[in-house]
């Protein structure tokens, strides 16, 4: 059932300069829409997101397992639950990172790009995506061959808008040089960003400011470490407990759970949760558009779309949390 007053308590920001509203908090389909995932839950996942008013779902080539799935999946959703809501979301896809065997499979040329874009289109079941990402610089492939990949994809319909994804603050002015040159709609970046990862606070927020390109940032709760859950032990149906190279439990050492239980000192006396705590943070950044958020279950979504009736951290707040993660840039 799709709600009649999904679009009540959502706020939605530019993209940028523009015209494009994502949503304040955004959902990503990288963990638990793969194949070996429940289709029932992945499926109550994205309609208790839509039913949020989460209009922006963010996908890859390579998101499953295997690579490939989570598109497949998604687009079973889409067809099943929400083909009459096209014209309602915002469907992005990247390519950038292994795909396909071979030389073409992978990183940044026009032939990897285009094609990897039409496999994503057929596995979605869909004529255009959204927002289209180059999704990791490519040290091989000349800036402007991937960007003029970024432009076909633009030219022939298949995406409405471009992004990139973990380039530098330099990388990203070259490629807005490029694609301001063809007139392409560059208006997005895609940074990891969270109360543990702050390297966009040293020239990246700036640089996308100045060029006026939206930010949306991925893993802004550190895979779910920058939660309460691993604070008292590696719960059974965590991320950390399953198989996978991404959060392992070696990763979630005494030094960082001591971090997040100060943390979470903060978030208690705010009367919220620190995974709601560390979302409201990210989204304290002017440069940021969207978190980019993933989850495992529907109430993880809900409980993190009620930061929109939380008030603003005092500076007072921010001070304390920066004493516990250090600011990169000095003001
Ligand atoms: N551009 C890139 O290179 C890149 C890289 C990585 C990700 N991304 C994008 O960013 C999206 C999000 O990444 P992410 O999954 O790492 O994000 P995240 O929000 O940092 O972590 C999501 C995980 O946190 C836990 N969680 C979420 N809400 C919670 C809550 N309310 N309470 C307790 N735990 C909660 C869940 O883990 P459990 O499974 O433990 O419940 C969930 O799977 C991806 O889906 C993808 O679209 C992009």
């Amino acid at each position: 059932m799709i709600s009649e007053t999904r679009y009540d308590n959502m706020k939605y920001n530019h993209c940028g300069q523009s015209g494009l509203k994502l949503p304040a908090v955004s959902l990503g389909l990288w963990h638990n829409w793969g194949d070996n995932d429940s289709f029932e839950m992945a499926t109550q996942m994205v309609l208790k997101a839509f039913n949020l008013g989460i209009t922006h779902f963010d996908l890859a080539n390579n998101y499953g397992p295997p690579p490939g799935a989570a598109e497949r999946n998604f687009g079973r959703i889409l067809k099943k639950q929400l083909g009459s809501y096209r014209d309602e979301l915002i469907i992005s896809s990247k390519a950038g990172y292994d795909m396909w065997s071979g030389p073409y499979g992978n990183w940044g040329s026009r032939k990897s790009l285009l094609a990897s874009l039409d496999q994503s289109l057929k596995r979605i079941g869909i004529d255009y995506v959204d927002i289209f990402y180059h999704h990791r610089p490519d040290p091989e492939t000349p800036l402007e061959e991937t960007m003029m990949a970024l432009d076909q994809a633009v030219k022939s319909g298949k995406a409405l808008y471009v992004g990139v994804s973990r380039y530098s603050p330099l990388q990203t002015k070259k490629a807005a040089s490029i694609l301001k040159s063809q007139g392409t709609p560059f208006i997005i970046h895609q940074p990891r960003y969270n109360l543990f990862e702050r390297e966009p606070e040293n020239g990246l927020f700036e640089t996308l400011t100045e060029e006026r390109i939206g930010c949306i940032v991925f893993s802004p709760l550190a895979q779910g470490l920058l939660t309460a859950k691993y604070l008292s032990g590696i719960p059974a149906d965590s991320r950390a407990s399953k198989p996978g190279q991404f959060l392992t439990t070696d990763s979630i050492t005494s030094e960082k759970l001591d971090i997040v239980k100060r943390l979470n000192q903060i978030a208690l006396v705010r009367d919220q949760s620190l995974a709601q705590m560390s979302i409201q943070w990210v989204l304290r950044q002017e440069a940021v558009t969207s978190a980019l958020i993933g989850a495992s279950k529907p109430t993880q979504v809900e409980e993190i779309v009620r930061i929109l009736d939380y008030p603003e951290f005092t500076q007072e707040e921010l001070k304390q949390i920066d004493d516990i993660v250090p600011c990169l840039v000095e003001t």
